[in-house]
């Protein structure tokens, strides 16, 4: 039935979304991070309903929500004590953790790996509902594959109309870039994708700096898949000061509108400079930017440290497609 186009709504109503969830369906729902596609994790049909509405391919494995470690217990056969520390610092919250999975995890959300990625989200009305359900949500990020991963429920609703009943309005995602994703390797932590918790916070936190393996930014791990994602429709390009201001193009800049550049046309993603307000703010950018009709957008490079590092990171993929 999820093949059939069906009316999209945007709804408070938390009762609503659980049935449609518990009828294995698969929902938009709010995380602090991006709205997430959310499935029963247990119902093998309703998780590939995921793939088809996102266009994803089966090789790129889900992460699954819980409400807290007790809950997931069953599903997991350890939980490094490198990774509890994290877990005590930044769960529930923007952190994904990658551990060895038990029998009871369907090969379809780890795409046959023998790990699976979990994590705890902090948004209040996800924690209500993942509060009510018998079982682990699975749940990328609610966009078309290889686009912008929505930060509002409208976002959700204009990506995937026709393809859901509901989407959970959670308001504005508070970080707005994905979670970060950590694993263990030779006993040490690794991150596989820079995130919403950024590499300074999580050294902080474990007294060394963590290897990063940035291989799971939503780039499949199959040889030969395209290098780009999070990209607009409308071709994107780093902003450099040789730039000088043209006609039907749109400018992003971090915190100052440069001098001579058009301000109707231009965008500033935090006056203040704030790297988290930048962070929060960017998809929503992008996505309204993209939604303009100019022929061209610039973006402003952020700078490599702290949450800079993961904006890059998003940013240089979703440049890719366009140098
Ligand atoms: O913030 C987030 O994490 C959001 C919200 C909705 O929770 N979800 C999200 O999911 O970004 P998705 O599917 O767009 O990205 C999940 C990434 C994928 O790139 C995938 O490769 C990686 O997690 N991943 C999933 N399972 C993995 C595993 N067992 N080992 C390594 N990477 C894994
Ligand atoms: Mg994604």
């Amino acid at each position: 039935m999820y093949l059939c186009r069906v009316k999209t709504a945007i709804t408070r109503d938390l009762n609503k979304v659980l049935e449609a969830l518990e009828n294995g369906f698969a929902v938009g729902i709010p995380t602090e991070t991006v709205y997430g596609l959310a499935a029963n994790a247990l119902n093998s049909e309703a998780v590939r309903s995921i793939f088809t509405i996102k266009g994803r391919p089966p090789s790129n494995p889900l992460i699954l929500h819980f409400y807290d470690r007790k809950q997931a217990e069953p599903f997991i056969q350890e939980f490094h004590p490198e990774l509890e520390v994290l877990e005590r610092v930044f769960s529930p919250g923007p952190i994904t953790f990658v551990v060895p999975k038990t029998d009871l995890v369907p090969s379809i959300i780890t795409a046959g790996n023998a790990q699976v990625a979990l994590r705890f989200p902090s948004q209040p009305d996800l924690r209500t509902l993942l509060s009510k359900v018998a079982f682990p949500l699975a749940a990328p990020s609610a966009n078309k594959y290889g686009e912008i991963s929505p930060t509002e429920a409208s976002h959700v609703l204009r990506q995937l109309d026709g393809k859901i009943s509901w989407v959970l309005d959670g308001g504005p995602c508070t970080f707005g870039l994905e979670s970060t994703i950590v694993g263990m390797e030779d006993s040490l932590v690794t991150v596989y994708r820079l995130g919403s918790i950024s590499l300074d916070d999580l050294s902080a936190a474990l007294g060394y700096i963590p290897k990063v393996k940035n291989h799971a930014s939503d780039v499949s791990l199959a040889p030969g898949m395209v290098k780009y994602h999070y990209a607009p429709k409308t071709p994107l390009r780093y902003y450099s000061r040789e730039i000088v201001p043209k006609e039907n193009t749109g400018y992003i800049f971090l915190s100052t509108v440069p001098e001579g550049f058009p301000v109707n046309r231009s965008c500033v993603l935090s006056a203040r400079g704030d790297y988290r307000e930048i962070a929060r703010n960017l998809y929503r950018v992008l996505l309204e930017m993209d939604s303009r009709d100019f022929e061209e957008l610039y973006i402003e490079r952020p700078l490599p440290e702290g949450l800079g590092l993961t904006l890059l990171d998003r940013l240089n993929r979703a440049t890719a497609k366009f140098q």
